[in-house]
């Protein structure tokens, strides 16, 4: 078979890992692999990886020491001309042109639409990897970069609560997650933060006024407020002036984490999850599988179909916020 792999979408920490083990898979089965560049975009634009020698197919060396590196080596886009009918049509015949057999694509849900929208024009086999920071994905407990950025935020927290507790400040620190409280509510509980404000719940103004009021009374110097910026606050700039001419009790100052989360050296189990679902991706498609991602659900490797990936939103547990409130007493 020749295999395709691809990263699309938002980059993600453990792309590179995930594309490591995609390809060593595939070759060790005796298997060819095509690099795409940039996504759907690259593809469309016949973008292929090529050594220096300028040989076409990927090798095991080509792989070499990616493992611990942050971003993508084959890059990657958001594609608006793959999204038309023109644009799939063009794509399915560059597939062909190049004998492709099978694509293996590593993003989220844009790129799982991606690969829903391309097989009405191919026939080949697609088998994804969930790749995006957000953790929004059903069909695995944790998407490849999520460990790594709420890593990087939680850095990030304990740096402003040093200087918040010094000055007796809030902070409301803004992090990714375009529809998703998973960045924000995981962040906050490895950090100690106060609070969270995430989609999934509401934001009522007057019960966080409370709340800073009580933590004040007994004692608390400095506060930690995470914000999703999906929130429906509208963010933490605007959450921070609702606050302010709410009466808040704390000097408040804002920070957005914003891309500096997609960097950075994957951590320990983004890699192991990269490897893991790359690999289980590649095996699952030399027996067939096509149309699903590859994903572990309770230690389990897993298939699910591309729509019910992205089709429901993936609800945050509810458990954890509870344990948020009960320790930011
Ligand atoms: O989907 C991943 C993500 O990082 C979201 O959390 C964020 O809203 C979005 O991508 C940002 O996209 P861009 O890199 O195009 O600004």
């Amino acid at each position: 078979m020749r295999i395709g792999v691809f990263c699309s979408g938002g980059d993600a920490p453990g792309m590179n890992a995930c594309t490591r083990a995609i390809v060593r898979s595939a070759l060790s089965k005796g298997h060819e692999v095509v690099g795409i560049y940039r996504g759907y975009q690259g593809l469309l634009e016949e973008d292929f990886f090529q050594e220096a020698d300028e040989t076409p197919l990927m090798r095991l060396r080509s792989v070499s020491n990616i493992i611990k590196m942050g971003g993508t080596i084959l890059g990657t886009s958001r594609s608006p001309e793959f999204q038309t009918e023109a644009g799939l049509k063009k794509a399915s015949g560059i597939l062909k042109k190049h004998r492709i057999d099978a694509l293996v694509p590593i993003g989220g849900d844009g790129t799982f639409h991606g690969a829903v929208a391309l097989a009405q024009h191919w026939d080949g086999q697609i088998v994804g990897c969930p790749g995006t920071i957000d953790n929004d994905l059903l069909g695995t407990d944790y998407t490849i970069g999520f460990a790594t950025a709420v890593h990087t935020a939680v850095e990030a927290l304990d740096k402003l609560r040093d200087t918040a507790e010094s000055h007796s400040r809030m902070f409301l620190v803004e992090v990714m997650g375009r529809h998703s409280g998973y960045i924000a509510l995981y962040t906050a509980l490895a950090g100690g933060a106060e609070a969270v404000a995430i989609p999934e719940t509401p934001t009522r103004i007057p019960e966080i006024i409370e709340t800073l009021k009580t933590l004040k009374a007994r004692g608390k110097h400095s506060i930690m407020l995470v914000v999703a910026e999906g929130d429906e606050s509208g963010g933490a700039q605007k959450l921070d002036a609702l606050l302010k001419s709410a009466g808040c009790p704390f000097d408040t100052r804002v920070l957005m984490l914003g891309h500096l989360q997609r960097g950075g050296s994957p951590t320990p189990e983004d890699r192991i999850l990269a490897t893991r679902l790359g690999n289980f991706a590649v095996e699952s498609m030399l027996q067939g599988a096509n149309g699903v991602m590859a994903g572990e659900i309770r230690g389990e490797l897993a298939l699910t179909p591309f729509l019910d990936t992205y089709v429901q939103h993936k609800a945050v547990p509810e458990n954890l916020l509870k344990v948020l409130q009960t320790m930011a007493s």
